[in-house]
């Protein structure tokens, strides 16, 4: 270990290096670039050393796939896929010291020595088991390269770790008739071997590193780590049989590459090298530096469990010291889906919504999943600008500029004696600012952000409350002062807004005729000081802006549904008198509550028009009691009696359900009476 004494504190704050397998969207943003970007922002402008690593990942089965599909080679998907998303996070702000790639030479040496350490070191175990091989072409077959009927759904085309039908996790071996997509052919099960790193030589150093040392990650991280470990840790193999990847650096492994899952985040150091061809190890291996991951919640296995152990394993390297990993974003209440194109994507947007990059960051920041999963719509996206932006923000910049240029030619006027108003205003400054430093520091990037604002909020109000527009006649030099307080507000918010907002930002200064600012600056515009014409920092978003955005998705919506063959196979027939048996009606629930200790259940009391009775629902996830109370729904009647978690259910309630388990409640189209039949 290199160690550093008392140099200034260095961070290193990586990125998940997305797929190039395709474009990224409002879900990368939210849950990984922006607040990296925000993060790396925040420290340069506080004056650390930081370093902000990003790059695409080049490697795995997905992108091969991709390339057998489109009939062009895996090189063709990566090249394509990674100009675009490189392109896009640039035009979009993102603050990368290096975006790189994991096709690079540096990358394929660095991985490849990586590997090879550990190999020396005897850290990897061997070990041979049987994989399905396509004797056609005389190659081993990924899990995904082979497809069946799915044993749980029986849908066609099921991949062999997935059913995308039914989203059952499979496994090659439980496909019925299964094939090879390479060439059609039934595979066979052949001998291979391969290397693994044994995590359960880790696993007491993993819980005391983790359980122990960091209680202070996010409870959603600290939480899944928890239950890996709980479950016990299993060895991994870190290399696969394919063609496309990192060669494993050891003599006979001819045709094996390293487990994308291997190299990838080896990328990070390749992606610093690459930066920093003499000094990248200070970042790596000093513990004067720190180390800090941004990723998706689907990341936290392998940057808290697997990349760790790999670490430790190679012995040089400092290990991170957070991994702040985000829940998912959804769009308009559906899963965000790459297959299904439900999705916003960035390089769409940027074309679509030129000027609007800070929006976006806006939107996606006030809106992120930090400790759940959260929704994107545009009404919501509309609302923030509309409300947020325009009403708070630029609403009060462009006062306070308007009023300078109307009674002081756009000068800084002289500020008079400070009232008590203007002190406490003054006095806020610094404390919004200590705030906002420790949310940043503590990964709060939405509370920081909602703290930025309250900045903006507060000069509106001061204007409010001094009314200087009023008192032009008869005390112009309180009319100085409280624009003079006014605009160093507006300077302050040039400076705290930047990690958040800093297309903004550039515009605010350029405005302000100022540069950039310091965080800690006190006296930010002297007296007479000339600013620039004013000019709208937001514009309201009219209707139809969002019309068209939200027409787009229900257009993606009808081509899945015409497309899309998704349904569970047709049932066996039954006779009239089989339908006749069932006693369906409409009722009304008239009340409702969660049945205590459980996620799902809902206990319904209902009105049949006979009686009133009781039915337990699993439905919870979907309905609240209230929303569900006073509602005509529908119910088979005669079903037998169940006692579920000591409520008697006597009856079931009807649903319509996908096969992704998303349910909606069969309700008349008009208000029928209590106990119409159904049928
Ligand atoms: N490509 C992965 C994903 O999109 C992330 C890789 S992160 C790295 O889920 F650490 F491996 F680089
Ligand atoms: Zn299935």
């Amino acid at each position: 270990m290199i160690d550093v004494k008392n140099k200034p504190e260095r961070y290193l704050v990586t990125s998940a290096l997305p797929y190039a397998n395709g474009p990224v969207h409002i879900g990368h943003l939210a849950g990984v670039y922006i607040p990296a970007d925000i993060y790396s922002r925040y420290l340069r402008l506080r004056g650390y050393d930081v370093k902000f690593i990003g790059g695409s990942d080049e490697h795995g089965v997905p992108i091969t796939i991709k390339a057998l599909k489109s009939g062009i080679t895996p090189q063709d998907v990566v090249d394509k896929y990674h100009t675009i998303i490189k392109e896009s996070f640039e035009r979009f702000g993102i603050s990368f010291d290096i975006y790189s790639r994991t096709t690079s030479s540096i990358h394929h040496e660095t991985a490849a020595a990586f590997f090879r350490k550990l190999y020396d070191d005897g850290k990897f175990v061997e070990q041979t088991t049987e994989q399905f091989y396509d004797e056609e072409t005389g190659q081993f077959l990924a899990d995904r390269y082979i497809v069946g009927a799915c044993p749980k759904c029986g849908a066609e085309n099921a991949y062999g770790d997935q059913c995308e039908v039914c989203g059952s996790t499979l496994s090659p071996a439980e496909l019925i008739n299964p094939k090879s997509t390479i060439s059609g052919s039934v595979p066979v099960l052949k001998k291979t071997s391969h290397w693994y790193l044994p995590l359960e030589k880790y696993q007491s150093f993993l819980e005391k590193w983790i359980l122990e040392e960091h209680r202070e990650w996010k409870p959603n991280v600290y939480g899944q780590c928890k239950s890996w470990l709980d479950q016990g840790l299993q060895p991994r193999a870190v290399s696969r049989d394919l063609s496309w990847g990192v060669p494993v650096p050891v003599e006979g492994a001819e045709g094996k590459v390293l487990y994308v899952w291997f190299d990838a985040p080896i990328g990070y150091i390749s992606n610093t090298k690459e930066l920093l061809p003499d000094s990248w190890e200070l970042y790596w291996k000093s513990s004067e530096s720190k180390l800090v991951h941004f990723i998706g919640k689907d990341n936290i296995v392998f940057h808290c469990i697997v990349f760790p152990s790999m670490l430790k394993a190679h012995g040089e390297y400092i290990l991170p010291d957070n991994v702040p990993a985000n829940e998912f974003l959804n769009l308009e209440g559906e899963k965000i889906s790459t297959t299904r194109n439900w999705a916003v994507w960035l390089h769409e947007y940027l074309d679509e919504m030129p000027g609007k990059e800070d929006v976006l960051r806006y939107v996606l920041c006030a809106n992120a999943p930090e400790s759940k999963d959260n929704d994107f719509t545009w009404k919501d996206y509309q609302t923030r600008n509309n409300s947020e932006l325009v009403a708070i923000l630029g609403n009060f910049v462009n006062r306070a500029m308007t009023l300078t240029w109307k009674y002081f030619a756009g000068k800084m006027p002289a500020v008079g004696e400070l009232t008590g108003l203007d002190r406490e205003v003054l006095a806020e400054i610094p404390n919004i600012r200590k705030e906002l430093e420790n949310y940043i520091e503590t990964y709060k990037f939405r509370e920081a952000l909602k703290k930025a604002m309250d900045l903006a909020r507060l000069g509106n109000k001061y204007l409010a409350d001094t009314e200087p527009w009023k008192l032009l006649e008869s005390d112009r030099n309180r009319v100085a002062t409280v624009l003079n307080v006014s605009l160093q507000i507006c300077a302050a918010l040039s400076i705290i807004l930047e990690p958040f907002l800093p297309f903004t930002v550039i515009r605010l200064r350029k405005m302000l005729n100022i540069g950039a600012l310091k965080w800690d600056s006190e006296n930010f515009i002297e007296e007479g000081h000339q600013f620039s014409e004013p000019e709208l920092l937001f514009e309201k978003i009219d209707d139809n802006v969002i019309n068209f955005q939200t027409d787009k998705l229900a257009k993606t919506k009808t081509e899945n549904l015409i497309s899309a063959k998704k349904a569970v196979p047709q049932k066996s027939s039954v006779t009239f008198d089989d339908f006749g048996k069932m006693d369906i009606r409409t009722v009304t629930v008239v009340a409702a509550e969660r049945v205590p200790k459980t996620d799902k259940l809902l206990k319904l009391t209902i009105e049949t028009g006979i009686d009133r009775r009781t039915i337990v629902s699993g439905i919870a996830e979907y309905y609240k009691p209230e929303d569900i109370t006073g509602k005509q729904v529908t119910v088979l009647l005669n079903l037998e009696p169940r006692t579920i978690k000591g409520v008697e259910s006597q009856g079931m309630i009807l649903m319509s359900r996908d096969v992704s388990g998303k349910m909606c409640l069969l309700q008349p189209s008009e208000i029928m009476d209590n106990g119409s039949e159904i049928g």
